[in-house]
């Protein structure tokens, strides 16, 4: 038997309970993998609340893990039992001591990436990595507007925008996340609950504003975003921290200035094993050349993980949250 967080029904984290479970064995296609490091993600509170309907319930929890395969299925050549790996798609179920799935969405980890690093970026950093150079391509010298800067994937976009030469202006909720968003490479923070946001950026900018705003708060700032941007720029809506934007009338695109708008996700982008692979190596050079060093501030045990949950969707977390088995 082995230890996975279960829900039954969707709510409050009160639903995430630990129960002992036979380990399924992977079927053809597929690898068994022991987690060493669970990341938590915004994600995992959508399916656990129901925004994102799960496929069935009862239903593990969890995407995002590192740990070392256990067992390998019929037909999988690229893994071998004892490989390091690293996921970060694929069926519901990380949260757990076991988890089996499908073998293509698993890479190997390479030397100098450790268990807790990969859990804590591999889901965040691939998103970073399609995001800044697949979604649109960034280039030295473009001004983009980042919300949630101080969070697990802003604390990765502040490094990696450092890295690329660009200047990142970041929103935050107080004086300490403001802090470490610039000690992670942020060029400018606009602390949301003093500051006025479009104003802000135009005074950072000159009056220029934007050329990509990237929002993953959702329903609270979309139309704030929109205001932040250049005409003819482009509005990437990748997230619902505040709940989802919904009854968008596209006319308002052309009123803001002839906008362009995408609503991305990472299953979309990495959802061939040779784009994976292509988007994992660059996020392991970032990760190895120390350009993106990886902040885990929070580490709860696999039981906590509602309590985890909790911190994360109440505003209390910075950077990455891991789970351990
Ligand atoms: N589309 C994709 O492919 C993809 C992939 C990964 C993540 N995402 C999205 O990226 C976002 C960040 O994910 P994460 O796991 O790294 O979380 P996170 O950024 O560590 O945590 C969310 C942060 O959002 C801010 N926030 C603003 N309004 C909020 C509200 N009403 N409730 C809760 N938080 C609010 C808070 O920062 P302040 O206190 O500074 O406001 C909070 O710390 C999430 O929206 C997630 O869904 C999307």
């Amino acid at each position: 038997m082995a230890k996975r967080i279960q829900l039954s029904r969707t709510g409050g984290s009160e639903v995430l309970e630990l129960v002992d479970v036979a380990p399924a064995d992977p079927g053809p296609g597929e690898v068994r993998v022991a987690n060493r490091a669970v990341g938590l993600n915004f994600i995992d509170i959508y399916f656990r609340t129901g925004l994102y309907p799960a496929p069935a319930l009862p239903t593990g929890l969890g995407t995002e893990a590192a740990g070392v395969v256990d067992a390998v299925g019929e037909g999988v050549t690229h893994l071998r039992e004892g490989d390091r790996v690293a996921y970060a798609q694929g069926p519901l179920g990380a949260y757990a001591e076991l988890h089996t799935l499908p073998a293509d969405k698993v890479v190997v980890l390479p030397e100098g990436v450790d268990f807790e690093t990969a859990a804590a970026s591999m889901l965040k950093g691939l998103t970073v990595q399609y995001l800044m150079r697949q979604t649109h391509r960034l280039e030295a010298g473009e001004t983009i507007l980042w919300h949630a800067a101080a969070g697990g994937v802003g604390s990765i976009a502040c490094q990696w925008a450092r890295a690329l030469g660009v200047k990142l202006i970041g929103t935050v909720s107080s004086p300490e996340k403001a802090a470490l968003a610039e000690q992670n490479g942020a060029w400018a923070t606009i602390d949301y609950t003093r500051e006025n946001v479009v104003e802000r950026v135009r005074e950072l900018t000159d009056g220029a504003m934007c050329d990509v705003v990237y929002d993953s708060v959702g329903k609270d700032t979309w139309e704030t975003s929109l205001d932040c941007l250049k005409p003819r720029s482009l509005m990437v809506s990748f997230g619902n921290a505040s709940g989802a934007v919904e009854g968008v009338n596209l006319g308002i695109l052309n009123q803001k200035g002839s906008l362009y708008t995408t609503r991305p996700s990472l299953n979309g982008y990495a959802d061939t094993r040779e784009r994976l692979e292509m988007m994992a190596a660059e996020l392991f050079e970032m990760l190895k050349s120390g350009k993106v060093k990886v902040d885990i501030a929070q580490r709860y045990p696999l039981a906590e993980a509602g309590k985890a949950q909790d911190a994360l969707q109440g505003r209390q977390t910075t950077g990455s949250t891991i789970l351990i088995p």
